[in-house]
């Protein structure tokens, strides 16, 4: 399968905000973005070289805040005691807490799903279609990986790879199967969503648009996977795949699993 263009939606440029005229320059050329002033509104969206990070930012009079990649948060310490049991909804669904699979996240999006998976033992390969998204993620990780320590289990356990994760599961070597394929694709707003969600929702769809292909994905995952797929869907939303053979429900989000039939 030939990897497929990106569908982008907004009209896009990077501004420098404390980065260097070098930094911003190589993000211009890598990503194929123009440099343009920190206030033009001649774009919908901004994404900001500062000195600490890179940022994203709707350019429109009252929009949200900026997204950037945060996988902590708070302390080590405070985020395992936070979401590191190995009995919450997302490590069962994914065969944890007996086993520790090899997961593939076949939609990376912000790295929260797939950092929290590699902070609960997974060997994690995440993978994101959106350059700038994968940009975003490269960056919120360099900088998870100067807390000592976290610099190792990113390292060993959390490799991120840009490009369509259809193209990544169809070209895979049989050894490289992963037991786990993860998908959390966007979904269409509903009613039922919080207003927060909406709105993150907002800026995040901006950029990468609808996940309308998430069908194609969720059927090259069930080819691929060797033991499971785990689908992640907000409470109100449709299922992807058919019918689940397990689903779990936490506060926010419920994750439907579909068992590769071979491995029961
Ligand atoms: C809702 S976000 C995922 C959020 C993520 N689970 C997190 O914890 O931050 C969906 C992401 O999947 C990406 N995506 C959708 N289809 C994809 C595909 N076929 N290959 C790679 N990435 C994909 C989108 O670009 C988007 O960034």
């Amino acid at each position: 399968m030939d990897e497929p263009p990106v569908a982008g939606i907004a009209r896009i440029a990077i501004t420098g905000d404390g980065a260097s005229t070098d930094v911003v320059a190589r993000l211009s050329e890598e990503l194929r973005l123009p440099i343009a002033d920190n206030t033009s509104e001649k774009f919908d969206l901004l994404l900001a070289a500062r000195a600490d990070r890179l940022e994203l930012r709707e350019t429109r009079p009252g929009a949200p805040g900026a997204v950037y990649v945060d996988l902590l948060g708070c302390s080590p310490g405070e985020y395992r005691r936070r979401v590191g049991s190995r009995r919450q909804p997302i490590a069962r669904a994914v065969g944890l807490p007996d086993d520790r699979p090899s997961v593939l996240d076949a939609t990376a999006g912000l790295g929260r799903d797939a950092f929290r998976l590699a902070m609960l033992g997974c060997r994690v390969t995440a993978v994101e279609r959106s350059p700038i998204v994968g940009a975003l993620l490269r960056d919120g990780l360099r900088r998870a990986q100067a807390v000592p320590e976290l610099d190792e289990i990113i390292a060993e356990r959390l490799l991120l790879h840009v490009g369509d994760a259809r193209w990544h599961l169809s070209s895979l070597a049989e050894d490289a199967r992963p037991d786990v394929v993860y998908l959390d694709p966007m979904f269409p707003t509903v009613n039922g969503a919080s207003a927060l969600v909406k709105k993150e929702m907002r800026s995040f769809r901006l950029l990468v648009g609808d996940d309308d292909d998430a069908g194609e994905l969720f059927n090259e995952a069930r080819r691929v996977a060797r033991r499971r797929v785990v689908v992640k869907r907000m409470p109100h939303t449709p299922l992807l795949g058919g019918e689940p053979d397990i689903t779990f429900k936490g506060k926010i989000a419920r994750y439907d699993v579909y068992l590769v039939q071979s491995a029961l």
